[in-house]
């Protein structure tokens, strides 16, 4: 028989908690054994007291170890226990924690009221903290009788038949297959043929590639540590391919109006590093096209002539790589030609997300910009010279966080920004789909 016992200051919340179900079932089957401690029977001075202010003033009461502690030594001189404190500093309680927690005999948990226990006791009684999660309760109770329930269903016997525990969600590490029950339609909508075919492989299959798709969608953090066979290997590819349908990344390269040294707004000249160096960066991480925007036609011009010796002339015979690169790179007069070219293929305006060295209001994480391209296409716009005048800040939804190095020197070369920024983002689209 397993036995949890529960220090608590109010052991009556669990009274209709064990009452029903399969745990109320494992206890008549003494397969499971509930033992309640009331921690108030353990506080000896004359008025009962389980609580006391703390220490170094602020709100709050602490629980007082002697009570607490008393209260375990009572439960150990019968039995061997594992301790557990229940308290949001402890690590994460998880379908494994229930697992490995299940091949103990003999559980104690403590549950903390106001502010929490008295420190010491962490050290003298507790073997481990655990937390249900990262939100604050206002005792420890639930948090008890959720674990003691998530455990309680693994000991054999309890959930009468065995085999459910094995094929729940997180057992295997992929969150659980749809259920359906009769009838087969309801609300106009019907159970899946396959689940009514007879055929054990094709529904075997079926739910395996739904179980995925779920934990794709949900969870992908659980796909990350998993080893997966070559048949979920495949599943995920395919659903990968339909999942990773962001809307399209853009870069601008403005050349107007632009910030001189003195601060005046100026149109800087195209410089050819940056047609090359940019095009290929921007080809390399996915970016659906590169405009080069400037208003003064002969610059326009000469840009022109670059592009078509790579894309047509002896360039791209000569490497069809930098061909390739260019040929996402556009020359355009406005950004608002720009803006109305990515209007064209997405079916809405772009994010406008400016870059730059400095902090703003709206400064927004290269996490937060890879958020933002899962629904709309951004345009991330790139200065030359001596950084963008003000109009073009104001124009722009979001100003992306300036990249910081070792100290406070942070004057790249827009070519080096466009890299490290456009890797940044990447990251965190692939950590957002494995
Ligand atoms: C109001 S909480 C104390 C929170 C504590 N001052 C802190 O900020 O970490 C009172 C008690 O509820 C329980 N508790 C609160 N949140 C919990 C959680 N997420 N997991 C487990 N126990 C929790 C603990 O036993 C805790 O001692």
């Amino acid at each position: 028989m397993k036995i949890f016992n529960v220090l608590t200051i109010f052991p009556s919340i669990f009274d209709s908690f064990f009452s029903y179900g399969v745990i109320s079932k494992g206890i008549s089957n003494r397969l499971i054994k509930i033992n309640m401690v009331d921690i108030r029977e353990y506080a000896f001075d004359k008025h009962k007291m389980t609580d006391d202010y703390q220490y170094g003033g602020g709100q709050g009461l602490v629980m007082k170890p002697e009570p607490i502690y008393e209260a375990v030594e009572s439960v150990r001189l019968e039995n061997d226990t594992h301790v557990i404190l229940l308290d949001p500093r402890g690590r994460r309680f998880d379908q494994k924690k229930a697992e490995e927690l299940s091949l103990y005999n003999n559980i104690t948990f403590i549950c903390g009221r106001y502010e929490g226990v008295d420190e010491r006791i962490r050290s003298l009684v507790v073997d481990e903290e655990l937390s249900l999660g990262d939100f604050i309760l206002t005792g420890g109770e639930l948090a008890a009788a959720t674990m003691i329930d998530s455990i309680a269903r693994l000991v054999p016997g309890v959930l009468g038949d065995d085999r459910s525990a094995e094929e729940e969600s997180f057992t295997e590490g992929l969150l659980e297959f749809p259920h359906y029950t009769r009838p087969y339609e309801f609300k106009g909508l019907k159970v899946p043929e396959v689940l009514r075919s007879g055929d054990h492989e094709k529904i075997r299959k079926w739910r395996k590639k739904e179980s995925i798709k779920i934990t794709l969608q949900n969870r992908i953090d659980l796909l990350k540590d998993k080893a997966l066979d070559s048949e979920a290997m495949d599943i995920i590819e395919q659903e990968r391919v339909k999942m990773n349908k962001r809307a399209g990344l853009y870069t601008a390269l403005l050349h107007y109006p632009m910030l001189d040294k003195q601060g005046d707004n100026v149109a800087t000249a195209i410089t050819n590093m940056d047609l090359h160096d940019i095009s290929r960066s921007c080809k390399t991480f996915g970016v659906k096209k590169y405009y080069v925007v400037t208003p003064l036609e002969a610059q326009r011009e000469i840009a022109g002539r670059v592009l078509k010796h790579w894309l047509q002339g002896y360039g791209a015979e000569y490497n069809s790589n930098r061909k390739e690169a260019f040929g996402i790179t556009a020359i355009h007069s406005s950004l608002l030609e720009s803006i109305a070219d990515i209007e064209k293929m997405e079916g809405e305006k772009p994010v406008l997300v400016a870059t730059s060295a400095r902090k703003y209001p709206n400064t927004v994480s290269y996490r937060e910009i890879a958020g933002i391209t899962k629904d709309k296409p951004v345009l991330l716009l790139f200065g030359t010279g001596w950084g963008f005048s003000e109009d073009i800040i104001k124009e722009a939804d979001y100003i992306a966080e300036p990249i910081y190095g070792a100290g406070d020197f942070n004057h790249l070369s827009v070519r080096s920004a466009v890299a490290i920024i456009l890797d940044r983002i990447n990251a965190f689209v692939q950590e957002d789909t494995l």
